[in-house]
């Protein structure tokens, strides 16, 4: 399913992030959302399966498209037909206010998987702790930071003071922001965007060595389907504050709302593909870029059947038969 599928998920990407950039800047965060959604929406009907939208833009009355178990694919309009059963998850824009300012890190995001392997988590705030290959099962949830700090360094053979822990900056991260500092370790405050930092966090290389506090549910899912493919770790737990999140929960089939999840738990599939591109300059993919006479994308791609991680640059070469390609 993957290698067939994983060049399919790529033009879905690739044209909401198109379509988004055109945004970027315009101040318009709902419009940049709104025109990812429909740019995903119309290449992933194209895309030969039967698809499930398991995490999406939410409830279907609120959203017009790509609402949690919206049926995608050429299956809707060829019934008949035999194609593969796929869960989706997707955040067609990652970032929204990062693209309507133009800041960086926006991206265009998708993950696949076999029917069951991606956990239907509702849209509610999750607390994460996310790390990369050579720390995974170095931290706990409920650990203390200092010590949490203590066992990335010493895994990563380097003192506290030498880590960088990306943490959304948001005043419900006030506590764990001082007890970063407390503990010596360095700290990267970003507006927005703990998906793509998780995703940083588990390449040897951006300079991230972690990602800690709480951010949106659906992106921990998402996250934890990058770093099965990446080797990396996230653990998360719900935040339940209010009796309709309960309900929720119920009504997803998530009975212990205060379950921590591993990696595992949150992306279980055998076959999972993640596929993301740039909308807006990043430090792990280029953002859009308009040419004249075409279009440059950066994306990322991973599966886990073959396990490859590839990282594309496609031109796409829109309007004249004499355009010129560069080398980068
Ligand atoms: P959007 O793409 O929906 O704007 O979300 C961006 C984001 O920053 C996520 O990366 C993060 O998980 C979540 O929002 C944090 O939520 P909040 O802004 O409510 O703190």
């Amino acid at each position: 399913m993957e290698s067939m599928l994983s060049l399919e998920f790529l033009r879905v990407v690739e044209e909401a992030a198109i379509a988004a950039a055109r945004t970027m800047g315009l101040g318009d965060r709902h419009r940049s959302d709104a025109v990812a959604v429909e740019a995903m929406r119309k290449v992933m009907d194209t895309v030969e399966m039967d698809g499930t939208i398991v995490i999406g833009e939410g409830e279907r009355d609120e959203a017009p498209m790509l609402y949690i178990g919206e049926k995608v694919g050429a299956a809707v309009h060829n019934p008949g037909g035999h194609y593969p059963q796929i869960d989706i998850a997707v955040d067609p824009l990652e970032g929204t206010n990062l693209c309507a300012t133009g800041a960086p890190n926006a991206i265009a995001v998708l993950a696949a998987s076999e029917k069951g392997g991606l956990l239907h988590a509702p849209d509610i705030y999750m607390e994460k702790i996310v790390v990369g290959p050579s720390c995974k099962g170095a931290v706990e949830l409920d650990a203390p930071v200092a010590e949490n700090l203590k066992a990335i360094a010493k895994r990563l053979d380097r003192d506290v003071e030498d880590l960088v822990v990306i943490v959304l900056d948001r005043p419900r991260h006030e506590k764990l922001i001082n007890d970063i500092r407390a503990a010596g370790a360095r700290i990267k405050l970003i507006s927005d965007g703990d998906l793509s930092a998780g995703i940083s966090a588990a390449v040897v290389g951006t300079g991230v060595h972690a990602v800690m506090g709480t951010g949106g549910a659906p992106e921990g899912v998402l996250t934890a389907a990058a770093l099965r493919c990446l080797n990396g770790q996230i653990l998360g737990r719900l935040v339940v504050s209010k009796p309709e999140h309960e309900e929720r929960l119920a009504k997803m089939g998530i009975t212990d709302p205060k379950r921590i999840y591993d990696t595992e738990d949150l992306a279980p599939g055998k076959n999972i593909i993640f596929a993301c591109t740039g909308v807006t300059e990043g430090s792990l993919l280029k953002g859009v870029r308009f040419f004249g006479e075409g279009v440059r994308t950066h994306s990322l791609i991973m599966t886990l059947n073959p396990r490859q991680v590839r990282f594309v640059d496609t031109v796409h070469l829109e309007k004249r038969p004499d355009v010129k390609v560069r080398f980068a």
